[in-house]
């Protein structure tokens, strides 16, 4: 081996040598200030008395049921170890995790993941718009706040904080009864993600309606095709100012897909006709006078055939 190779050779090790060193004293460096540990509970609560009787009145603060807070680290389980920020005495910004809003919304979540992960209600946290929206748990639910399912407001009020256009919606002359207390919004949606689209807690829109709306669902011996494709081909779902939460009124609805004209001439007359001039048959339910089973109808031949019966 030539003098310049040997001498590269020393150098290399040289230089292995010192980077096994330099990097050892960081770790330990880092593994010190992790031994710094946890404070427990009781500490915490000489300080905080209010956060910890919030905290031991909830959920969380049950020693019965296993994985819980109380059986791991109290407060220390959502916060972090809290060691240090009791060696300097408390203060804003020491030492501690606070979930406050310059916190990032992911590692803020991630906190009660670590739990909730396996919890079949948090199953499609990961494709849920509101993850990918940077909404965090904490947006909606208080752990200190000591309400039920620790949320910061019960439903609507706690969704129409971020979806004004919902609210406006919910308060249309015809709407699903929300705001009235019949129906929750997590009736409908999973906040959590669903498999259904819009957050839906149903595989399609049809199979959502249907939960409640069963009668709507057939097999009907006549079947209007628009009813088992989509409900909201002519529905919108939280409020219209067409009854029945129409999306457009009758006549219309119907006329953007059955012409304008060419309805069937008996019994009518050319000035009961469809045509240009209104007709008196229109007047009052339009359409639906006379073609009242728009859902679909087990009526006999042509009446049923025709939503008539
Ligand atoms: C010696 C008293 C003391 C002890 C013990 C103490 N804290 Fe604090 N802590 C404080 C003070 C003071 C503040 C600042 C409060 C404020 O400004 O409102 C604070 C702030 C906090 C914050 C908010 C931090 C921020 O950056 O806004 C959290 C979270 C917190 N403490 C949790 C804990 C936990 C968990 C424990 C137990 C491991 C604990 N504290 C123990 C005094 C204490
Ligand atoms: C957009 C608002 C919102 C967000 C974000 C949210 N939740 Fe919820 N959570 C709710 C509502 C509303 C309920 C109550 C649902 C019900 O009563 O069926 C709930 C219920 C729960 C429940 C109780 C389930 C039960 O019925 O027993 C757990 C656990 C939970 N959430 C955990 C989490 C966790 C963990 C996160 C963050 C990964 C999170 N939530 C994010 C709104 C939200
Ligand atoms: C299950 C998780 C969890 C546990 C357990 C928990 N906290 Fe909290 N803590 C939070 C969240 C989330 C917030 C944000 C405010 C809220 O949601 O109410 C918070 C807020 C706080 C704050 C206010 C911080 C700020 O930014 O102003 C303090 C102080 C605090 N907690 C102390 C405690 C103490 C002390 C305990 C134990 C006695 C405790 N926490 C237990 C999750 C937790
Ligand atoms: C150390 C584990 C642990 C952590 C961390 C944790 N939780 Fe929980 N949580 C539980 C357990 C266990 C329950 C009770 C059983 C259940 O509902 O899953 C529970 C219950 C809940 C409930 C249901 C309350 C009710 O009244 O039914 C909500 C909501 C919740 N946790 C939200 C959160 C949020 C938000 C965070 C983060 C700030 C969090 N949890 C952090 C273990 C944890
Ligand atoms: C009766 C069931 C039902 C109820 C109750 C309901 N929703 Fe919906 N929501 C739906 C359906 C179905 C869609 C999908 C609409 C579409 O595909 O056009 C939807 C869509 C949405 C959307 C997506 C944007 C949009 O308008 O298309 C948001 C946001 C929303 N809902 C929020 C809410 C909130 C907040 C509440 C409670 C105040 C609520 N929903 C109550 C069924 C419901
Ligand atoms: C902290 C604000 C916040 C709260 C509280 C909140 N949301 Fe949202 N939500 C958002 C954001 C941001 C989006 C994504 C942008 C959008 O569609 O408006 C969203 C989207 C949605 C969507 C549309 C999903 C999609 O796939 O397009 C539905 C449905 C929804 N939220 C339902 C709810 C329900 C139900 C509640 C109450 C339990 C709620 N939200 C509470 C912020 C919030
Ligand atoms: C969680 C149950 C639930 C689900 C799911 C549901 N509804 Fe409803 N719906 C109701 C209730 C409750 C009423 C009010 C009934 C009453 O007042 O007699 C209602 C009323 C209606 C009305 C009549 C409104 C009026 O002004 O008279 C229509 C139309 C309607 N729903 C369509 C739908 C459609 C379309 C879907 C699917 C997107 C759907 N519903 C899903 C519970 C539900
Ligand atoms: C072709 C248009 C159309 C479609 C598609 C449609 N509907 Fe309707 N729906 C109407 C009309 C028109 C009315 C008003 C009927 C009346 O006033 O007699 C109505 C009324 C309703 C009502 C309130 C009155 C009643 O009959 O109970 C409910 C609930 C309802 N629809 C649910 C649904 C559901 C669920 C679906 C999907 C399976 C659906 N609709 C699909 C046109 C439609
Ligand atoms: C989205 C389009 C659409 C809307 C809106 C619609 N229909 Fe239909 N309707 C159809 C289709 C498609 C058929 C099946 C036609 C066929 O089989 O030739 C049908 C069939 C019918 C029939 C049975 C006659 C036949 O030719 O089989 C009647 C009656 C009818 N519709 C009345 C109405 C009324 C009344 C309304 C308004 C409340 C309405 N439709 C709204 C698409 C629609
Ligand atoms: C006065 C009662 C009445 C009114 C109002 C009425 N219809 Fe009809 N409609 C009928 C009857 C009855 C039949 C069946 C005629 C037959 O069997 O020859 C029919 C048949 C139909 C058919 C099937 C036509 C075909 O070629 O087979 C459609 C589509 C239809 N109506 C749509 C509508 C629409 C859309 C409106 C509102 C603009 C409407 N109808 C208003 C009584 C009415």
């Amino acid at each position: 081996m030539g003098e310049v190779k040997r001498r590269f050779m020393f150098l290399l090790m040289a230089l292995f040598v010192f980077l096994f060193v330099f990097l050892s004293a960081m770790l330990f460096q880092k593994g010190a200030e992790g031994n710094a540990g946890y404070a427990g509970v009781t500490i915490c609560k000489g300080c905080h008395e209010g956060h910890y009787e919030s905290y031991a009145s909830s959920i969380h603060a049950k020693k019965a049921i296993p994985g819980n807070p109380a059986n791991r680290e109290a407060c220390e389980s959502c916060h972090g170890p809290g060691a240090s920020h009791v060696e300097k005495g408390g203060g804003k910004g020491t030492g501690i995790f606070t979930f406050n809003r310059k916190a990032n919304a992911e590692e803020k979540s991630s906190r009660c993941l670590s739990c909730h992960e396996e919890s079949q209600h948090l199953a499609f946290w990961n494709m849920s718009r509101h993850k990918s929206a940077g909404v965090s748990c904490d947006n909606c639910h208080s752990i200190h706040a000591g309400k039920d399912k620790n949320l910061k407001d019960p439903e609507p009020v706690l969704c129409y904080g971020c979806h004004r256009a919902v609210n406006f919606q919910a308060n249309k002359q015809s709407h699903h009864p929300i705001n009235e207390g019949k129906v929750r919004c997590s009736d409908c949606h999973d906040p959590h993600g669903a498999f259904g689209e819009k957050m839906v807690k149903a595989d399609s829109v049809n199979e959502l309606c249907y939960k409640c709306h069963a009668e709507k669902r057939g097999p009907f011996m006549f079947q209007h095709p628009p009813v088992d494709e989509n409900c909201l081909i002519c529905h919108t779902v939280h409020g219209s100012n067409h009854t029945r939460l129409l999306n457009k009124k009758t006549p219309q609805l119907c006329q953007s897909c059955h012409e304008l004209r060419g309805h069937p001439g008996t019994p009518y007359t050319k000035f009961d006709s469809f045509g240009e001039t209104p007709s008196n048959k229109l007047v009052g339910r339009s359409c639906l006078n006379c073609h009242s089973n728009i859902h679909g109808s087990n009526g006999p031949s042509t009446h049923g055939l025709n939503f008539v019966r």
